[in-house]
């Protein structure tokens, strides 16, 4: 399969069998052994065409004078990708046409391969400004056009805006706009690393420990061949960090990563503890991703004990760290994983919040007196933040907030804290980071 061919197929397969297309299009480009420029080309094509899609499908529904749902599924896959070349990439129109149709000619029936051509040559009549023209004269609602324009469902759209108002800010359109920028690679240099100073690596960005990697492969840093060095982005590395170093750990501490899956924050963690003379205990309650955390922590050279129960119901002693980086809605992700936003829907809130309130109990018993707990979400909506941390608060008169901004402004002098909350919320467009939500939490003892 051809470049195109790729796409297509990785598109089909996300929407029919919720494949995850970062995990996906790896396999399909190694499978098909495509080079480094047709692979990038793929990239582009397939996560670009993801991430645009609710333009696109508007763009295609005007250019075809149809429902959505009265085009064929396939047909549409293949309309989504010419609209990305024609609009969102600089092929040349028609380019993008004549490989578009070649496309559809391969891998549609007969009858659908004139109706994706009318409706290609339609929507390369008029450039991206235009069909931007057409989108604001017709939808009067802007925040229906914000959605549209920037492709994202209309209840994230307003999920987010209040989130942006929670922290006293509004500017929701660069938000949008940086969740559809491919995220740069971020690297955590593990504190026990070797090789960093040697590797033509950057040191940049919001994280004391953050690297950035402006091009090429990181799996042939020699720091990542002998786990010093992991791809990690620089907000959650803060997250970590704010546990470990939220003030002097004591050898022999005991430290519990609650949800630690694939291990990301526990390989920090893990690092940070042999540091200090602490010690580790990862739990994760799937069992392949519990594999993954022994994995990520064999790499980077940590030892821990890593369980794989529950943690609503965890009961292992008490711990003097307890780090919650909750299972949540993933709206601080969003350009990390372009398919995402299609799948989520308000309904998976209500369901996750009921968890993560039983999360942060649960973790709550397990925390010794003096001790502290950090609640993390990549997500910055206020009913998995702020409101599941109140709910804690309300019940539990031994447990103190935590200045966590004041906290990360003395780990990272990159940090600006909001100094009206003392959670912090980091933000693609500020911080070049996930919308990571971190708190802090002290059992005052
Ligand atoms: C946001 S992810 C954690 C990411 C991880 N800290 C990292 O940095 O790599 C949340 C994890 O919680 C796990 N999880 C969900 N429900 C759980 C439960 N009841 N007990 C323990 N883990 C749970 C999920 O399987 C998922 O792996």
């Amino acid at each position: 399969m051809n470049s195109r061919e790729v796409a297509y197929e990785l598109l089909g397969r996300v929407r029919s069998s919720d494949a995850y297309a970062n995990l996906l299009l790896p396999d399909l480009i190694g499978k098909n052994k495509l080079d480094r420029a047709d692979a990038a080309m793929c990239v582009e094509l397939a996560f670009g065409t993801l991430r645009n899609q609710g333009f696109y499908d508007w763009v295609a529904s005007k250019a075809t004078s149809r429902d959505l749902a009265a085009i064929d599924a396939d047909a549409l896959d293949v309309i989504r990708l010419g609209a990305h070349q024609i609009l969102g990439m600089r092929t040349p129109p028609h380019a993008a046409l004549n490989e578009t149709v070649n496309l559809a000619k391969r891998v549609l029936r007969q009858g659908a391969v004139g109706f994706v051509n009318a409706a290609l040559r339609r929507i390369s009549e008029k450039p991206r400004t235009e069909w931007v023209e057409l989108l604001e004269r017709e939808v009067a609602d802007p925040a229906r056009r914000l959605a549209i324009l920037y492709s994202h469902p209309d209840w994230i759209v307003k999920a987010l805006k209040l989130a942006l108002e929670a922290d006293g800010r509004s500017e929701i359109e660069k938000l949008l706009r940086a969740n559809n920028d491919a995220p740069s690679v971020n690297l955590v240099a593990l504190p026990n690393h070797r090789f960093v100073d040697e590797e033509d690596l950057v040191r940049e960005g919001i994280s004391p420990l953050g690297y950035r990697l402006e091009g090429g492969d990181p799996t042939s840093l020699r720091g990542f061949q002998d786990g010093s060095l992991r791809v990690q982005d620089q907000g959650s590395q803060l997250a970590a960090l704010a546990l470990s170093r939220a003030f002097e750990a004591k050898p022999g501490e005991r430290w519990l990563d609650l949800c630690a899956g694939p291990g990301g924050k526990a390989a920090l963690l893990g690092a940070e503890a042999k540091l200090v003379g602490a010690k580790l205990v990862a739990n994760e309650i799937s069992n392949h991703r519990s594999r993954l955390v022994s994995q990520a922590l064999a790499d980077s050279g940590v030892k821990a004990q890593v369980i794989n129960e529950d943690g609503r119901t965890l009961d292992v002693g008490l711990f003097d760290r307890i780090m919650i980086d909750a299972p949540c809605t993933g709206l601080g992700a969003l350009r990390r994983r372009p398919e995402s936003r299609w799948r989520k829907t308000a309904e998976d809130l209500k369901e996750l919040n009921v968890l993560q309130s039983e999360l942060i109990e649960s973790g709550w018993r397990q925390l010794a007196p003096g001790g502290v707990l950090a609640y993390v979400t990549c997500s910055p909506h206020p009913a998995e933040t702020t409101a599941i941390l109140s709910k804690l608060l309300g019940k539990h008169k031994d447990a103190e907030l935590l200045d966590a901004g004041l906290i990360l402004e003395g780990i990272s002098d990159q940090f600006m804290p909001n100094r009206a909350r003392k959670t912090v919320q980091l933000w693609p467009h500020t911080d070049d980071t996930d919308a990571m939500f971190i708190s802090l939490i002290k059992k005052v003892g």
